[in-house]
């Protein structure tokens, strides 16, 4: 190849990328948002906000980001691991003022259940125009895979034209929906309304596929594309029944005793109610005895690798506040590390209520506590109902407790 053709090529390439992200560039986003999570500007510089309806209709989830959304970049993981669900029909409301043509584009991702037939839903535009039938995102793409769908719609003299549908425009609004039907909640991930040809919008790239499915990929085409792409999480069509996590989690944290065989079939259903209902008091649900979601979201959320249960005398856990040291504090400069344990807390309160009992500690005992950033301190703290509680460990063997 001489170096003529390369700057060719080069050139060539160059001018393509220009007109690339000069035709994202001349996006006109009317509309954005990161359902059940915080405000995201993506690789496309479209800038969702914050979930408006934080703390009004339905539950903002942040289950998704245990995993890695396939179909998306690292930057945008965060669109599809956060949702929001409603146990009943829910929606969002979008001003419009202008007419012209217009796409919604929906986004969304299962993060949660293993198998088809478990989540199936139906959204509606205006009140009027079912845009989506019978929406299985599993079915669609798997689990853990980014999945959009864009609708295309014109605004014309304060009307919504949808196909050949119409509806009114009332009060400069249009509304999307997210219907309740027989299969679980209704969610959304993201929204973005963007004024233009559906030609313009960045689309979602091809579903990945798994290598080892590429091999035999002709021979059973049919059952590969039916087959679950991630098998990891329950793999029981019941996606409320104990799975391997949840039982590591019970014996990591001390809920159950680790058995000596490794057959978990070994641990009687009792056992189990009783160790669920333990993580459920720790941290201040709702006490079922099942996995339900509260539960699961609990044990996947981030904390401090110590055990919960201390194994103590009734009336020493009713206090419920620890501090386990193996041998005394032999410096007077004590880092604590705050673990946020129940997302819904943050780590704020629990920074605050330290402040306040260590400095009454500090009085008497000559030592001086401070906060930290990494898990590398002298003090774990995880949050469990509001207050200082629970984990409080000091990094070496613990072995001894004091309340304080
Ligand atoms: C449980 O959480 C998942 C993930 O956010 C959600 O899709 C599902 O609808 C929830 N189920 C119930 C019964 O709340």
């Amino acid at each position: 190849m001489t170096t003529g053709w390369v700057i060719h090529l080069l050139t060539i390439s160059i001018l393509l990328f220009v007109l690339c992200v000069q035709s994202f560039q001349s996006l006109e986003v009317i509309y954005a948002i990161n359902s059940g999570g915080e405000a995201h500007t993506d690789s496309y510089g479209i800038r969702y906000a914050k979930d408006p309806l934080m703390g009004k209709v339905g539950t903002a989830s942040d289950y998704g980001k245990q995993l890695i959304i396939g179909r998306i970049n690292a930057i945008d993981q965060i669109l599809y691991q956060t949702e929001r669900y409603h146990h009943s029909t829910f929606g969002y409301d979008i001003p419009i003022s202008e007419d012209g043509e217009y796409v919604i584009i929906l986004k969304f991702c299962e993060v949660y259940f293993n198998s088809p037939n478990m989540k199936v839903f139906d959204v509606v535009l205006n009140g009027d125009h079912t845009v989506v039938t019978d929406l299985d995102i599993f079915e669609r793409v798997g689990r853990g895979i980014a999945h959009d769908e864009y609708i295309p719609f014109k605004v014309q003299g304060g009307k919504l034209i949808y196909n050949d549908e119409e509806s009114d425009i009332l009060a400069g609004k249009i509304r999307v929906e997210f219907i309740k039907g027989y299969r679980d909640n209704p969610k959304i991930n993201a929204i973005a309304v963007i004024k233009g040809n559906i030609e313009d919008i960045p689309q979602l790239g091809p579903i990945p596929q798994e290598p080892e499915e590429y091999q035999n990929i002709q021979e059973d085409e049919e059952e590969s594309t039916v087959r679950s792409r991630h098998t990891s999480g329950p793999r029981t069509p019941d996606p409320y029944s104990i799975d391997d996590s949840s039982m590591d989690f019970m014996k990591k944290y001390g809920y159950l005793e680790h058995g000596t065989a490794d057959s978990d079939a070994l641990y009687k259903e009792s056992a189990i109610t009783d160790a669920i209902k333990n993580v459920q008091k720790f941290g201040n649900i709702p006490v079922t005895g099942k996995l339900d979601n509260a539960t699961l979201e609990l044990m996947a959320s981030p904390r401090c690798g110590v055990t919960d249960v201390l194994r103590k005398t009734e009336d020493q856990q009713r206090k419920k506040r620890y501090i386990i040291s193996s041998e005394g504090w032999r410096k007077q400069d004590i880092t604590y590390y705050v673990a946020i344990w129940l997302p819904t807390l943050g780590a704020q309160p629990v920074v605050d209520e330290i402040k306040r009992s260590s400095t009454t500690w500090s009085l008497y005992s000559k030592l001086n506590f401070k906060p930290t950033d990494t898990p590398n301190a002298n003090i774990i703290v995880a949050s469990g109902r509001g207050q200082l509680k629970e984990c409080l460990k000091l990094n070496k063997v613990s072995q001894e407790y004091r309340t304080f």
